[in-house]
């Protein structure tokens, strides 16, 4: 069993399309352990997405993502880590797979409805940026 971070990012949020994309992860054997919605400050986006700082889209990448609600949620499952970035499709939704998240519901790479961590080792830290161990069963 594995755990992973999900954020349904501001522009799905705004799309209403919460239930939706929840609903591809517990159709497919992905179990919500802890869900909440939060806006971002600066500060938070800036130390989440610390890995990307030097690289050239770190700007739009805090403005996008302060820009309104998201969702952040942890799944639990067999291959979590995997599974959900299989689910997600290319970061880039123009070369998402048909069927996946990005391409059904993003508009851009930036735009790009959800993030999901990239290795266990960075699912354990970005839960933990977010959920205290009570808020996780
Ligand atoms: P995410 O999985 O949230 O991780 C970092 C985000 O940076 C990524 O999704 C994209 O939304 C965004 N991004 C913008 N430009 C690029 C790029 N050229 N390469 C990778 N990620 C990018």
């Amino acid at each position: 069993m594995e755990q992973t971070l999900s954020i349904i990012k501001p522009d799905a949020v705004k799309k209403g399309v919460i239930g939706k994309i929840v609903d591809r992860f517990e159709s497919n054997g992905l179990r919500i352990a802890a869900m909440k919605k939060l806006e971002l400050s600066k500060k938070d986006a800036q130390n989440f997405y610390a890995v990307h700082r030097e690289r050239p889209f770190f700007g739009e990448l805090v403005e996008f993502m302060t820009s309104g609600p998201v969702v952040v949620m942890v799944l639990e499952g067999e291959d979590a880590v995997s599974k959900n970035r299989k689910l997600m499709g290319a970061t880039n939704p123009k070369e998402a797979e048909k069927g996946t998240i990005r391409a059904d519901f993003a508009e851009s790479i930036d735009a790009n409805a959800v993030h999901g961590s990239d290795s266990l080792e960075n699912a354990n830290i970005e839960i933990n940026f977010f959920f205290a161990k009570r808020e996780i069963s």
